[in-house]
């Protein structure tokens, strides 16, 4: 029999938490072929929903569950873990500076990352969810020395999956047939949706979108004027429709993400990841930012050499300069 992998997510008692959990649970993350144990940590506040999640998991009766474990003890939380998905954050609070944000977040990510580096297993991977995601992976790896940077990754899978579900809707194509798309830079509204290398059922999406729109510059107009702002601010968009902010969304994102980690992104083309900068495409080397991504199950690889044109290096410059000033911000507040 398999050994069962144990898995950690925080903030679980939250509102993805509860989404995530049962489809990790039921094999959509790692296979239906792979037990699992999940570790649900919290903090004090969010332990009854943590505890009341993992009732229904028991009631849930999935042949892959080996066990619950419900905690707000950082170590017992991450003691063993093969896969760390951080979800708990700090949100953003009327009034809140970023300064605050970051210092308040950094109070939780610092910890974790430490708790990670002593508790975790050799192969631990790190994925963070909770925003500021980028900068929160960043806050966790500078505090884990022990373990290999390359094992921290922050969540760009949800904006890589919306550009994909704008673009099928834009070209009047299965989503299963649109690939290679890109998400550069960071998490947050300067990020960089990409589809000069897209392509739809074989063909480049600029191409597509030319005939379709009746021409070259009106399909520019459309990427700059509705496609990359939508994507950016689609988070908004659901709060305003749902009344709500990004949830089920969110936890199938992270289930991608893990999957195909793990498992490998095999023929699919590439995805998007927000991975440790190793200075590729003239990003600094160690921030965590979003890039074209693949695995073969053992890591991930940033794809090489990709051209890209002004319009491209200008947005991604844009995005990776808020990066570098988050970096600079944590760097003053010793966080690390
Ligand atoms: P939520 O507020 O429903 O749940 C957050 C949970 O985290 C709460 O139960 C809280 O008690 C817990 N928590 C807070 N600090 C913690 C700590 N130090 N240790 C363990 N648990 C802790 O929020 P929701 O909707 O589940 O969202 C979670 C995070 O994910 C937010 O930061 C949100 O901004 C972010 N997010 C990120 C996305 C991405 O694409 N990267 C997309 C959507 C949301």
């Amino acid at each position: 029999a398999t050994t069962p992998v144990t898995i950690t997510i925080t903030g679980a008692g939250g509102q993805i938490g509860y989404a995530l959990l049962f489809r990790i649970a039921s094999g959509a993350m790692l296979g239906d072929d792979v037990p699992v144990r999940l570790r649900l940590l919290e903090i004090p506040q969010g332990l009854r929903a943590a505890e009341g999640a993992a009732l229904e998991l028991q009631d849930a009766a999935f042949p892959l569950l080996r066990g619950v474990e419900v905690t707000d003890d950082t170590a017992v939380g991450f003691e063993g873990a093969n896969l760390a998905l951080l979800v708990g954050a700090r949100p953003r609070g009327p009034g809140m500076e970023r300064g605050d944000l970051l210092a308040a977040n950094g109070g939780i990510f610092g910890p974790q990352g430490r708790a990670i580096n002593d508790h975790a297993a050799d192969d631990v991977r790190v994925v963070v969810v909770g925003n500021p995601a980028n900068t929160n992976a960043l806050i966790a790896q500078a505090n884990a020395p022990d373990v290999p940077a390359e094992r921290f990754t922050a969540l760009t899978r949800l904006d890589h999956n919306r550009a994909l579900g704008q673009l099928a809707a834009a070209v009047d194509s299965p989503v299963g047939e649109i690939r290679d798309v890109t998400i550069w830079g960071n998490h947050s509204a300067t990020q960089f949706p990409d589809v000069s290398h897209a392509t739809a059922a074989g063909d480049p999406v600029l191409g597509v979108l030319a005939a379709r729109l009746g021409g070259t510059d009106a399909a520019r107009e459309w990427l700059v004027d509705e496609f990359i702002p939508r994507v950016a601010k689609r988070g908004a968009e659901i709060i305003e429709v749902r009344g709500s902010s990004s949830v089920a969304s969110a936890a199938s994102a992270t289930i991608d993400h893990v999957r195909d980690w793990v498992r490998g992104t095999g023929e699919r083309g590439w995805t998007s990841a927000a991975v440790v900068s190793d200075g590729s495409y003239g990003v600094p080397e160690g921030l965590v930012s979003s890039f074209p991504v693949t695995s073969d199950g053992s890591g991930w690889q940033i794809v090489p050499g990709l051209e890209l044109d002004e319009f491209a290096r200008h947005r991604i410059e844009a995005s990776v300069a808020e990066l570098e000033s988050e970096r600079e911000a944590v760097r003053e507040l010793g966080l690390v």
